[in-house]
């Protein structure tokens, strides 16, 4: 009963109708590089994935190679693993040089990746912007109800969140934490928490644009066929008694 459904998003991305709203999806990277990157990978999406976005050659080159972490690799010449600069067709790299490290930074829980978040739990965005967003005390009627299930040091209590403690510190703590560029919404934490939402669920279908292009076209075409062949079926048995 302390558990709660998420909160209502609207996306422009929504509906048979959706499409991506670019500019948010650009802030909503902006969010997922300058915070959620310290932690999470994306490894289902490459650099280049992000022209779609609207960012040219010579930017996706650049994000590659300042990218804070560096990407797996082998020293040609001693055949040691190494790490060097990411390049556009690079995926975006875990922070952590494996689980254990990860584990080891995080109170022993592992960061998953988001590539596909939006899709792996129900409720998809609006449940990573009711999460980002619901970070709060432990109410006192829980408490009162379960004297024992105070939130364990080192979890933080999150509703949204499926069994309501989670390893995940609020990322999103004040407005301003990102600085958006000229003519876009204020950061708010509110903003925030939608616009990586939001590129989150890019990331999970980067193509649900064509999808749903595709979609009208196909039904259009099956009323047609329908209809063309209900009137050959009239025609055929037109003379039938
Ligand atoms: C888990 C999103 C930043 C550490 C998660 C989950 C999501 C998420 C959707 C999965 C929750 C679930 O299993 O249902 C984000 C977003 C971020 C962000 C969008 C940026 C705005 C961070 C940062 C850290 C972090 C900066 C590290 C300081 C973790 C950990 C978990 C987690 C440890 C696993 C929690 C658990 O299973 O208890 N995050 N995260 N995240 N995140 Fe983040």
């Amino acid at each position: 009963e302390f558990h709660k459904e998420p909160k209502e998003l609207h996306l422009a991305s929504n509906g048979p109708f959706g499409r991506f709203d670019k500019q948010q999806l650009q802030r909503g990277f902006q969010v997922y590089k300058e915070v959620c990157s310290g932690c999470h990978s994306l490894n289902r999406v490459a650099f280049r994935d992000l022209h779609a976005l609207g960012y040219n050659e010579a930017e996706v080159k650049a994000i590659a190679n300042q990218w804070p972490t560096e990407v797996a690799s082998i020293n040609p010449e001693t055949g040691e693993p190494a790490t060097r600069k990411a390049i556009p067709s690079d995926y975006f790299p875990s922070p952590y040089a494996n689980e254990t490290a990860g584990r080891a930074a995080n109170n022993n829980a592992l960061p998953p990746d988001l590539s596909l978040m939006a899709k792996a739990r129900e409720g998809g965005a609006a449940y990573i912007y009711s999460l980002l967003t619901g970070y709060q005390n432990q109410p006192a009627a829980l408490l009162k109800e379960f004297p024992t299930a105070k939130t364990p040091a080192g979890l933080h209590y999150n509703p949204y969140f499926a069994n309501l403690n989670l390893a995940m510190p609020q990322p999103l703590t004040s407005e301003g934490q990102v600085t958006y560029a000229p003519g876009n919404p204020k950061p708010t934490v509110d903003q925030m928490a939608k616009d990586v939402a939001a590129f989150l669920v890019w990331t999970a279908e980067p193509n649900l644009q064509g999808r749903h292009k595709a979609g009208w076209p196909v039904i259009l075409f099956l009323i047609v066929a329908t209809i063309l062949a209900y009137l050959s079926y009239r025609n055929i048995w037109a003379e039938a008694k």
